[in-house]
């Protein structure tokens, strides 16, 4: 059997984790929802969540994959054998190619954003009308968006193909460098403007009086979707690590990383945002509408235009890699395929389930697929706000009480015989605290209020 990948360092599979917790889930939803949500209340819940609940799992996700040494499905398997409990890891592996399928639209767009704004589409002083017909048109454009799709996929599956410490370890060490390099820029840029103290307000002082369960709630999600967990891409890459590796420290470092750019992303995009009295409550168009307004008008936009759209293509990049990652990693350990085929199985796959999400700002029939939503609409809610809180809720119960939180806190231990710093709370918050904030955000989600 060839062998099986490993990191070369722990670093670099520190870069590669937080590559994959870095994506548009922080520099394009987090300052969206932030800005919808109100600002600082949302954010002060965000890091509660984060380091409450998130680096909580993260730890959980991280021992089992370390433990086993599997991809998500073998993992279980190999814990608890014969047993239905792998049913979570194939959950996992479809969420993978789910999220992939949606995602990559998205990231296809900033390919083309970062495209025109490199040839000057925003430097001509265009009004707000002119900047969102520029994204009608764009996405009305069925060949574009597809093709798109079709271009970042065939590049994620590319690295993945050639391997875990040559491909993924290689390319997310140069990407992620650069992307905090752009990203320092930007912000420092951005707090020059004469719309930073405006902006700084609104994102950092908070107004308790908006405080509702159901943004609480968002605030968990976010987390969970930001840091990749609930569906076993920290389980695929904590297998790829040895026993040498500090696994306490390095999930902290992951989880700091990831909340550093969501925090920056938000830096960047509310006093660019204020300066021109812009709402920063604009949702999802907030990145693709509002920001490049801003860039048409700004000095020096021309350059800082371009930048940006690249950093995003950067950031999803070393998202949609582990999200390629888990199912190849399964149909390479478990079903024995080489790595190259399964990688682009895996993409080929995506692109079919991507196709409609691609031209649900085209076609009519995909704008309103179901439950008025389109179908990338649709494809987020079931794999993002269903499936990824499911899966995080089984497997904390599995490492909480089927594995034993206990078992799992040997193996994030730096040291056999010395418990790491807060184990005991470590184990009380994985065993009862996250999941009933699961149970409840997965209540709220099918109940569809969220
Ligand atoms: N964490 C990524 C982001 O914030 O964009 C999205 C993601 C990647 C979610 C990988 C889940 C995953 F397994």
């Amino acid at each position: 059997m060839a062998k099986r990948g490993k990191w070369n360092s722990t670093l670099g599979f520190v870069l590669a984790a937080a590559g994959s917790a870095v994506g548009l889930g922080n520099i394009w939803r987090f300052p969206y929802v932030t800005g919808k949500n109100g600002g600082a209340v949302f954010l002060f819940f965000y890091i509660l969540a984060v380091v409450f609940l998130g680096l909580v799992v993260m730890y959980a996700e991280l021992s089992l994959g370390r433990a086993t040494q599997r991809n998500p499905v073998g993992a279980f398997e190999r814990i608890k054998p014969g047993s239905p409990w792998k049913a979570v890891g194939f959950l996992g592996v479809f969420t993978g190619v789910g999220i992939l399928s949606y995602y990559s639209v998205i990231a296809g767009w900033t390919l083309y954003y970062f495209y025109i704004s490199s040839l000057g589409k925003f430097s001509q002083g265009l009004t707000e009308a002119q900047i969102d017909e520029v994204f009608s048109v764009f996405v009305s454009n069925p060949f574009l968006t597809v093709l798109l799709l079709v271009v970042f996929i065939f590049l994620t599956c590319f690295i993945v193909s050639r391997g875990v410490s040559s491909g993924i370890e290689r390319w997310t060490g140069i990407l992620m460098p650069l992307l905090f390099l752009i990203l320092l820029i930007l912000s420092v840029y951005s707090l020059t403007l004469p719309g930073a103290g405006e902006g700084l307000k609104f994102y950092l002082k908070p107004d308790f009086s908006k405080v509702s369960l159901k943004m609480i709630l968002s605030a968990v999600g976010q987390a969970f979707f930001s840091l990749s967990l609930g569906m076993g891409a920290m389980i695929t890459y904590g297998s790829y690590l040895s026993k040498k590796d500090n696994l306490f420290a390095s999930g902290i470092e992951v989880v700091a990383f990831d909340t550093l750019v969501a925090f920056l992303a938000g830096i960047i995009i509310f006093p660019t945002v204020f300066t021109y009295g812009l709402s920063p409550r604009a949702g999802a168009a907030l990145v693709f509408k509002t920001l490049p307004f801003t860039f048409s008008k700004l000095p020096l936009g021309r350059l800082f235009g371009p930048l940006f759209f690249f950093l995003l293509a950067i950031a999803a990049l070393t998202s949609t890699i582990s999200l390629v990652e888990v199912a190849t990693s399964y149909l390479v350990d478990e079903r024995k395929f080489s790595r190259p085929r399964a990688a682009f199985l895996v993409g080929a796959v995506a692109v079919l389930l991507g196709i409609p999400s691609a031209l649900s700002t085209s076609s009519s029939v995909f704008s309103k697929f179901a439950f008025g939503k389109s179908f990338l609409d649709l494809m987020d809610y079931i794999w993002a706000n269903i499936s990824l809180p499911l899966g995080a809720l089984l497997l904390s119960v599995f490492v909480g009480y089927i594995w034993g939180a206990e078992k799992a806190a040997l193996e994030i231990r730096p040291e056999k015989h010395r418990k790491f710093p807060g184990e005991d709370l470590w184990i009380y918050d994985l065993k009862y605290f996250v999941p009933i904030v699961l149970s409840a955000i997965l209540l709220f989600s099918l109940l569809g209020s969220s």
